[in-house]
C-alpha cells in the first residue's frame, strides 16, 4: 500500500508535470518531472530498460525533504517519467530519502538502498540529520519499505564516525558471490572516508572495513561513492565537499574525484594510484554508474553544483538536470569519457567543412542551434607560429554568448558563461589544463541541449560541463582565432522523438 505522502507526490507530479512544455526542458537530458532534482539514484538496468531514480522535491524548485523521482529509458536519451518511487513516510526517514542505489535480486525483484534521515535538535537548537541506511523492495515502480529498516545504523559505524554524515550507499556485486556496499562517512578527523559493508542477501549487512580514508587530502566529507572495475583497474568515484583548489585539477567547494588503483576483493583492500577530477566544468556532481548489458560502464551525473545552483531563477517550474550518460574507459591511467554512442542516433542533417583558416572572427552558414553536436579539430596554420587563442561562442546573439577558448601557450582551456543571462554573482568561468595540446592541436566535441553545454576535450580525456539558461532565441555559433588556426568541423542537429 502506498502511503499518503507518496500518493500526494504522485498526484501532484501528474497534474503539474504536464504543465511544463517540451520546449521548456532539455531535449535529451533528464530534468525533473516537476520541481527540484539533484543526484542520480538507483541507476540500473531492470526488466530490459534503464531506470534512473533521482533526488526529488516535486512541490518546489528548491531542495527540500527528499523523495525519489523516477524515469525509464531504452536508449538513455529518451526518458519516460514514471511515478515517484519513494516518499519520506516512515518514522526512520521522515526528514528525507537521500541518495542510494538499486540492485536486482535473485528473486527478480528490485532492491533500493537509500539513506533515511531523521532530524534531531541539539541543545543549542541546531538541527542535525541522523543518517541511517534503509531498503525498499519492489517491481521497479512500486516499492515496499522493509519492515526491519533501517538496516545500517550508528551501531554499524567504526569508532569515531559521525552518525550525521553517513550516506549514499552504492551496492556492488562481488565476483565471489554476495554483495558489498560503499557508503560515505565522516570520521573523527572531520574529513571523509568510504566505508565498506558486505551482505549475502542484500538485506542483512555487516561492517567490513574502511575502504579508504581521505585524511584531509581531498576536501572534507566524501559524498556519493561508486566503486567498480574498469579496463582491468578499480575505480572509486566520489564527490568531496569543501575542497581547496589545487592547480587546475581541483576547484573550491563541491568537487568530483576519481581514484584509480587496484582492489583485492578477498581482503577488501583498495590501493589507489592515480587521482583526477571527473569533470572540469562548473556543473557536475554526485555521478553514478551502471553496467550496460553489452559491458559498457556508463556514468551519469547531476549537471549542477551546490555552489552554483543560484543560476536558475526560483520561479521556474523545474530545477536541475542530469548530464549526458557517458561511456567510461581507462587510457594511460586516466578516466576517459565519451557520450553514449546512442547519441549518434539523434543526429540529423550534417555539415562538414575541412581546412578552414580561422584568423579573427568566422561564422559558417548553417552552423547554429541549441540542440546540436559540433566536432571541431584545430591545428596551427604554421606549426612554428602557434595561434594565441582559439574560441567558439555558442548560445549567442547580440546580448548573450557562452564560450570555450583555448590558449596553447598557457595550455589552458576556459569555459565562460558570464553572458548567459545569469543575474547572480556566482562562478561563471572555469579553466582546465590541457598539456597535450601545447602544439595547438586540440579536438573538441561540444554537445548543446538547450540549457547546457558539455565539452569533451581530446577524445574525452577531459570533460567540461556547464548549465546555462540563456534565452533559446540566442542560437548563433561563431569562431575566433587570435593568430592563424586551421579548423575541420562537423555539425549535426540533435533531435529526440517526442514520446
Ligand atoms: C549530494 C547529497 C547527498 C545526499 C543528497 C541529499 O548532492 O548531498 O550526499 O544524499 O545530496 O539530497
Amino acid at each position: 500500500m502506498n502511503s499518503q505522502a507518496l500518493r500526494e507526490a504522485r498526484r501532484y507530479e501528474e497534474i503539474f508535470g504536464h504543465r511544463i512544455t517540451q520546449e521548456q526542458r532539455p531535449a535529451f537530458h533528464l530534468s525533473p518531472r516537476v520541481g527540484w532534482m539533484n543526484d542520480p539514484n538507483g541507476f540500473c538496468r531492470y526488466n530490459g530498460v534503464y531506470h534512473l531514480y533521482y533526488q526529488y522535491y516535486p512541490y518546489d524548485s528548491k531542495w527540500n525533504t527528499m523523495h525519489w523521482g523516477h524515469a525509464v529509458s531504452k536508449d538513455l536519451l529518451h526518458w519516460e517519467y514514471l511515478p515517484a518511487a519513494l516518499a519520506p513516510d516512515e518514522i526512520y526517514d521522515r526528514d528525507g530519502c537521500f541518495s542510494g542505489s538499486a540492485v536486482e535480486l535473485e528473486s527478480g525483484q528490485l532492491l533500493l538502498m537509500y539513506t533515511s534521515v531523521v532530524n534531531e535538535r541539539d541543545k543549542n537548537g541546531r538541527i542535525w540529520g541522523v543518517q541511517t541506511q534503509s531498503i525498499a523492495i519492489g517491481d521497479g515502480t512500486d516499492f515496499e519499505k522493509y519492515s526491519g529498516n533501517p538496516v545500517l545504523t550508528e551501531k554499524d559505524l567504526p569508532e569515531g564516525a559521525s552518525r550525521f554524515d553517513f550516506r549514499d550507499p552504492k551496492i556492488i556485486r562481488l565476483k565471489s558471490g554476495g554483495y558489498a556496499c560503499v557508503v560515505g562517512s565522516r570520521p573523527a578527523d572531520k574529513t571523509g572516508q568510504i566505508l565498506l559493508y558486505r551482505s549475502s542477501d542484500c538485506i542483512h549487512w555487516e561492517f567490513w572495513r574502511v575502504l579508504i580514508a581521505n585524511k584531509g587530502r581531498f576536501g572534507r566529507m566524501w559524498e556519493c561513492p561508486d566503486f567498480f572495475e574498469l579496463d582491468g583497474r578499480q575505480v572509486l568515484l566520489t564527490s568531496p565537499q569543501d575542497m581547496l583548489p589545487e592547480g587546475f585539477e581541483y576547484h573550491n567547494g563541491n568537487g568530483t574525484l576519481a581514484l584509480i588503483g587496484s582492489w583485492d576483493e578477498t581482503t577488501g583492500e583498495f590501493i589507489p594510484e592515480k587521482d583526477q577530477a571527473i569533470d572540469y566544468g562548473i556543473d557536475f556532481y554526485a555521478p553514478q554508474t551502471v553496467l550496460a548489458p553489452d559491458g559498457r560502464r556508463i556514468m551519469i551525473g547531476w549537471m549542477q553544483n551546490w555552489d552554483a545552483c543560484a543560476i536558475r531563477e526560483e520561479e521556474e517550474p523545474w530545477a536541475g538536470q542530469m548530464s549526458l550518460p557517458r561511456e567510461l574507459h581507462i587510457r594511460d591511467g586516466r578516466l576517459y569519457q565519451q557520450p553514449v554512442r546512442e547519441l549518434e542516433g539523434l543526429r540529423r542533417g550534417g555539415i562538414r567543412k575541412t581546412d578552414l583558416t580561422v584568423c579573427g572572427g568566422l561564422c559558417i552558414g548553417g552552423i547554429e542551434g541549441r540542440t546540436v553536436e559540433l566536432l571541431i579539430r584545430i591545428r596551427p596554420l604554421d606549426p612554428d607560429k602557434v595561434y594565441h587563442k582559439f574560441s567558439v561562442r555558442f548560445a549567442e546573439d547580440e546580448k548573450y554568448h557562452t564560450s570555450v577558448s583555448f590558449r596553447p601557450h598557457e595550455k589552458v582551456l576556459k569555459i565562460d558563461r558570464k553572458f548567459s543571462g545569469s543575474r547572480r554573482a556566482i562562478i561563471h568561468q572555469r579553466r582546465c589544463l590541457v598539456p597535450e595540446s601545447e602544439s595547438g592541436e586540440i579536438n573538441l566535441r561540444i554537445i548543446l541541449d538547450r540549457y547546457s553545454s558539455e565539452i569533451f576535450i581530446n577524445d574525452g580525456r577531459q570533460v567540461v560541463s556547464a548549465a546555462m539558461y540563456t534565452p533559446l532565441s540566442a542560437k548563433d555559433i561563431s569562431f575566433f582565432a587570435d593568430g592563424q588556426a586551421v579548423m575541420d568541423i562537423e555539425m549535426y542537429r540533435l533531435e529526440s522523438q517526442t514520446l
